[in-house]
């Protein structure tokens, strides 16, 4: 086999065979094709696309790249969550210990943050002591003892989509949907999961800007489900602002502890149920996901998920004291309030520039070796939909890193657009593929 014929047929709209599929993946993960000639075949697959067989077959050849976790002593249906990425998103916080006080085991392997958008891994370090990085061993028996385990992804995992990500992010073929797609069921197959409940964000601050396209990711990911095997559901969900109030690690887990509480802002916990409840279906622990959603709503309330959330927090070595009393979570030193500088109404928050202002404050990294501060990030005092009126607080912004922390505000302050007439009503939940 040559890699050149593998570009040409690709490039004139031909469809690849599981065979080429794999030459390529596995040629590329060993060094034995070079960046150009990968470079060449992503770019035709990003303009010619990939049939639902070719970008299973991608999917397959990504996770047989490397190491694959055997969850299948840990009794019951593993079901694993992802989101597409969105500005604070902390619903795995609280989803994980729900989902698991209900029943349904949780092995969950996840990333961290880099640019706009946060990871769950740095939101759990922010709990002072947490361990993420434990052995697949430990984190097993982990599973096994208190029904919950959350650690860092291991480079051993799906290496082929480190090195197609990092070649994906300098040549500008990291939007296309079976790339994507198979970028990220590949490490949840990989990762041990039966089902997989994708969370497609879809908006000014998600990679897929509107619900056309976050359907067609949604509907490719599930395709990809059918054809390996893996019951998979995919809700699409808004990302035109940011979710919650908190962005920013520990300010993320305080409002997880809250919403863990019975309480929490009302876009955070309706995700968490309706995506909760399509986790307990999957799970085949509930058949229908009204009833699901009762049960999540009994257990939030009788507050069994807070006490799961305790149990992870001790397994994992963090300070459970947090769980009662988030002040000993990190604090900034430096706290910037903006003020409205009209009266009206909230028309929108922009979740990229959020985002962006909050790793501007240390919440987030530029580069993937940059170093963050867990107490840095934005309290949104004010979002879409609500009255303001002039000079009263839009968000205040938490930071050790600047005295007056002027860049970020700036970039904050036009994050917020003020109007007259209250905004329409956005759904929060757009569509669901399943
Ligand atoms: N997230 C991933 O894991 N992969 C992509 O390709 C894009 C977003």
């Amino acid at each position: 086999m040559r890699m050149y014929d593998l570009i040409l047929k690709k490039r004139d709209g031909g469809e690849l065979t599981r065979a080429e599929i794999d030459y390529f993946v596995s040629g590329y993960t060993r060094e034995r094709i070079p960046d150009y000639q990968a470079a060449a075949l992503l770019m035709a697959v990003f303009f010619r696309g990939m049939s639902s067989r070719e970008t299973a077959a991608l999917t397959m050849a990504i996770v047989n790249s490397g190491d694959k976790i055997n969850l299948e002593s840990i009794t019951g249906t593993k079901v694993d969550k992802h989101s597409t990425g969105g500005v604070g998103d902390k619903t795995t916080l609280v989803l994980a210990p729900l989902v698991a006080a209900a029943g349904a085991p949780v092995a969950k392997m996840s990333g961290r943050g880099l640019g706009h958008t946060g990871g769950t891994i740095d939101k759990l370090e922010s709990i002072p002591g947490f361990n993420t990085n434990l052995e697949p061993d430990a984190f097993i028996k982990q599973v096994k003892a208190t029904g919950i385990a959350l650690m860092a992804q291991t480079g051993k995992l799906a290496p082929a989509d480190k090195k197609l990500y990092a070649l994906r992010d300098v040549t500008a073929t990291v939007d296309s949907i079976p790339l994507i797609a198979s970028s990220v069921t590949s490490k949840k197959i990989a990762s041990g999961a039966d089902a997989v409940l994708l969370d497609v964000k879809c908006g000014s601050g998600a990679f897929m800007k509107t619900v056309a396209e976050a359907g067609q990711l949604a509907a490719a990911m599930v395709d990809i489900g059918k054809l390996v095997d893996r019951r998979m559901t995919a809700v699409v969900t808004d990302m035109g602002r940011p979710l919650g109030r908190m962005v920013g690690n520990a300010l993320e887990v305080r409002e997880a502890l809250d919403t863990l509480r019975g309480g929490g802002p009302d876009d955070l916990r309706e995700l968490c149920l309706t995506l909760g409840a399509h986790m307990l279906v999957l799970g085949r622990l509930e058949q229908s996901t009204a009833g699901a959603r009762r049960r999540l709503e009994k257990i939030l309330s009788g507050g069994e998920a807070l006490r799961k959330f305790r149990a992870l927090v001790e397994a994992q070595g963090g300070d459970a004291a947090v769980v009662d009393n988030p002040d000993l979570l990190p604090a900034a030193a430096v706290k910037h309030t903006l003020l409205a500088p009209d009266s009206g109404f909230v028309l929108s928050v922009d979740p990229m520039r959020v985002g962006r202002s909050a790793m501007l404050l240390g919440a987030g990294r530029m580069t993937k070796d940059d170093k963050i501060d867990y107490a840095a990030g934005i309290e949104l005092q004010k979002k879409p939909g609500e009255p303001v009126s002039k000079g009263e607080p839009l968000a205040v912004l938490h930071t050790n890193r600047q005295k007056s922390p002027d860049e970020a505000a700036a970039v904050a302050e036009g994050a917020f657009v003020i109007g007259r007439q209250p905004p329409d009503d956005r759904p929060l939940i757009l569509d669901t593929i399943s």
